[in-house]
């Protein structure tokens, strides 16, 4: 019998098996880290704002008319795991024309301002002091001007006299 036939096995992981955990471990970090944004990319929309948006009441809906009145209120939101307290502040112009009310979004489609009815002395216009954009009355981009998309629209509805908002939708009847 030859000298290395004798020898006990050692107990512990043969060189190979650990070779083999080492290299599947290795590949399987490397696989995670492309994993990842693919994965992300996928459920993204699941994770967009808005998606887990409640109404809110901003008052009575008779006090709006055909002329755009803004007002301020908080979005209870759930973002991911992020829920500021007391909500996210939100501004909207809402116009009331019969029974259609109109909640418009006042963040500009061009690179985000803030719009402002008859700003900058523009009449009859949502007015964008950044580039000079400007909107109509129901929030239609006017052509020429940078914002090249219509304005935001709040869903809404009306309970009990009140007028309550809830997530933005694309604007432009979309
Ligand atoms: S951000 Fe409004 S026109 Fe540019």
């Amino acid at each position: 019998m030859s000298e290395k036939q004798k020898q006990p096995k050692k107990p512990g992981i043969s060189r190979r098996r650990f070779l083999t955990y080492t290299i599947a471990s290795t590949g399987g970090f490397l696989a995670s880290g492309m994993l990842y944004p693919m994965i992300r990319f996928a459920i993204d929309p699941l994770l967009q704002k808005g998606s887990d948006t409640e109404f809110v009441d901003v008052g009575p809906v008779n006090e709006f008319g055909t002329e755009p009145k803004s007002v301020s209120f908080n979005i209870k939101r759930k973002d991911g795991w992020y829920e500021p307290k007391g909500g996210e502040p939100a501004t909207a112009w809402v116009t009331k024309n019969g029974d259609q009310i109109l909640a418009l979004s006042p963040v500009c489609k061009h690179l985000g301002c803030t719009v402002k009815w008859e700003g900058g002395g523009k009449q009859d216009h949502y007015y964008c002091p950044c580039h000079g954009g400007l909107y109509t009355k129901d929030g239609t981009n006017v052509p020429g001007t940078p914002p090249n998309e219509p304005l935001d629209e709040y869903e809404s509805r009306v309970e009990g006299g009140r007028l309550l908002l809830g997530p933005v939708k694309k604007g432009g009847g979309a």
